[in-house]
């Protein structure tokens, strides 16, 4: 392991715990130095102060994995990799780095007989240490080398581990940079409810651990809602009151949900609760434009005059069928992305490897695993018949949630984009007729007709 950060350093100890010899190096002495030390008893773990030396104790085909920041660090370890490994050898990137960036390694070491494999992980520290979701993809021969490794040290759902071949080329990173911007179009639906929840309806953070405590105990079972759950009761050391109501409401990101909207206009295909999760957290680091717009508009959510409990219930149903239609847009991507791109990635794998271990992770998932089981071409897990009984069933709470934070001066793009992407694709004919005709009336772009074939031109006005 090349790069012993959190991630790289639990990652690491988590493979020598099933068992396996392992080797740690970090430019950082101190790292490598403290590394020998945090293994468990009787494990091999070895640190060692140069690549050199950890190159030459590794088994042929050797099986060389980096966790190092995305870019440029990521091509200096090749570089610096490249004299010393040999053809066969296996060097895998575990980081967040861009397909096209892994697509690139891939082609340029595979040119020297050398495998280079993508690979998305998720879980964050303590999954990396217990057991992450593991998202490998590249050659299928050297992915070989490594599956025994990778299954002993991925999350366990019901005994499966929670990894498999995502497909070719750079379908692992592929994968993982959908996984994140599903991610976090989730985060921003839960951010939605729980503005409603709280300046809407008025509920305290006891409170609203009591509805996410109840909502993770059903249909609404993920990791998101389970730590949302706990981050309500969460004691400020300074304070003593509640951390979360003194956290500064602007969000950082690393890229990955960006680089999730960019790809998709580029496909093209619509993953509009991604580009608005991106969004919003964008407009939150205006801070100051928005207190200055706050004061000019005087804008605060009204109170809700409603009864709780009902707008409770509601909200469970509009954060469940929203939560549906987010996976739905990120699937109906890589099912997009993966014929565009021809990495063959198989979507029941790739839901399998999220059952367990990554943030992402949900009850709902097996739901959409029977659908691949049933269809694997599915292109939109929407068209499944079961999924499909149950979005129906639970959309009105969808739409009256919508309509009531709207009324009330709740910001809920999220909610509102899930709606949109679900109305507009349940669509038999929209509105797009006259869009075709604007553009044929002001640019001469010429429009089909639904009642003859072939491309038509009209003189418009004359
Ligand atoms: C995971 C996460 C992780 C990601 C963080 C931060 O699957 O463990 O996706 O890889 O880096 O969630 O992402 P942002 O800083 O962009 O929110």
């Amino acid at each position: 392991m090349i790069g012993l950060g959190v991630m790289g350093r639990n990652l690491l100890l988590n493979m020598a715990d099933h068992g396996f010899s392992v080797i740690g190096f970090d430019k950082d002495s101190q790292k490598t130095g403290s590394l020998e030390a945090a293994a468990t008893a009787g494990t091999v773990v070895k640190g060692v102060g140069s690549l050199e030396s950890m190159v030459q104790q590794l088994q042929v085909p050797r099986k060389v994995m980096m966790l190092v920041p995305a870019g440029k660090p990521v091509d200096d370890v090749i570089e610096s990799l490249l004299p010393l490994v040999e053809k066969g050898d296996v060097i895998i990137d575990g980081g967040n780095s861009h397909y096209t960036d892994t697509l690139r390694r891939v082609k340029y070491l595979e040119e020297k007989g050398v495998h280079f494999m993508g690979m998305g992980v998720s879980g964050g520290e303590h999954g990396a240490r217990t057991g992450p979701s593991i998202m490998p993809g590249g050659n299928e021969r050297a992915y070989q080398h490594v599956k025994p490794l990778l299954e002993a040290i991925a999350a366990k759902v019901n005994g499966e581990p929670c990894t498999a071949y995502m497909g070719k080329d750079a379908a692992g990173h592929y994968v993982k940079m959908v996984h994140n911007g599903i991610e976090y179009a989730i985060m921003q639906l839960i951010s939605e409810i729980y503005d409603i929840l709280h300046k809407g309806a008025g509920l305290n953070n006891d409170e609203l651990h009591q509805v996410f405590k109840q909502w993770n105990e059903g249909e609404l079972q993920s990791y998101l809602v389970e730590i949302t759950r706990d981050i309500f009761l969460q004691k400020d050391d300074i304070t003593g009151n509640r951390l979360v109501d003194v956290i500064l409401d602007k969000a950082g990101s690393k890229g990955t949900g960006k680089w999730t909207s960019q790809d998709a206009m580029e496909l093209p295909v619509a993953v509009p609760t991604i580009d608005i999760a991106v969004a919003m957290r964008t407009i939150s680091g205006y801070k100051a434009e928005r207190v200055e717009a706050a004061k000019i508009y005087a804008n605060t959510v009204k109170p809700f005059s409603g009864e709780k409990q009902a707008i409770i219930n509601q909200a469970g149903e509009a954060l469940y069928t929203a939560i549906i239609l987010c996976y739905a847009q990120g699937l109906a991507m890589l099912f997009q992305a993966s014929r565009e791109l021809k990495m063959d990635i198989p979507l029941q794998d790739v839901v399998k490897a999220w059952r367990g271990g990554c943030i992402i992770r949900s009850t709902l998932l097996k739901d959409f695993y029977t659908a691949y089981s049933n269809n694997p071409q599915l292109a939109n897990i929407l068209l499944d018949g079961p999924l499909a009984a149950i979005v129906q069933q639970k959309l009105p709470g969808l739409r009256s949630v919508i309509v009531t934070a709207v009324q009330q001066q709740v910001p809920v793009g999220g909610l509102m984009s899930a709606l949109a992407y679900f109305d507009a694709y349940s669509t038999e004919r929209m509105s797009t007729n006259l869009i075709q005709a604007q553009r044929d009336y002001f640019g001469a772009h010429t429009y089909q007709r639904i009642d003859k074939e072939g491309s038509f031109h009209t003189e418009w006005g004359a």
